[in-house]
């Protein structure tokens, strides 16, 4: 069985009360509800995370290595400022899909630049929480067709 990861970097863990005029008020519980509902009927396995601290997202993302097939990562802000997050996600060699939640390009100009992108399999952004799933679909997709895709 295929197992992903699904990772939320920091202030995600507000969703529902914070700045919903971008975020909407839905919360962080719903999307890992959303998630974990699309991946069972997929018949997939999702493990989720979420942490305010960029080394706890290191070292979550290190323990993954050789334990899963793929990874759905919004870093939050660390999207624009951590070297670290993507040395991580290249250095397990694990396929990732990037997500946001807003639309990061209409938004302040800090915001269109990603650590992460280039190195992504692709790159969702202003979809609301259907992103997480849209995200899924594409993951397990990449990963049923390119089997160097998988570890
Ligand atoms: C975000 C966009 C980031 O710029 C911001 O710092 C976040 C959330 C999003 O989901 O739209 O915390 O990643």
């Amino acid at each position: 069985m295929l197992k992903i990861s699904v990772i939320n970097g920091p202030n995600l863990n507000m969703l529902g009360m914070r700045e919903v005029g971008y975020y909407g008020t839905f919360t962080l519980d719903d999307i890992n509800a959303e998630v974990s509902s699309a991946a069972k009927d997929a018949g997939v396995e999702i493990e989720t995370f979420q942490s305010n601290s960029e080394g706890d997202l290191v070292t979550y993302i290190q323990k993954r290595r050789g334990s899963m097939n793929g990874i759905i990562i919004n870093p939050g802000a660390y999207t624009h400022t951590s070297i670290a997050i993507r040395d991580a996600l290249l250095a397990v060699e694990i396929p990732f899909v990037e997500v946001h939640i807003s639309n990061v390009y209409a938004r302040e100009e800090f915001r269109r630049k990603s650590y992460l992108s280039d190195k992504a399999i692709g790159v969702i952004s202003g979809f609301g929480k259907d992103g997480y799933i849209f995200a899924l679909k594409g993951l397990l997709t990449r990963l049923n067709l390119d089997e160097t895709a998988v570890c």
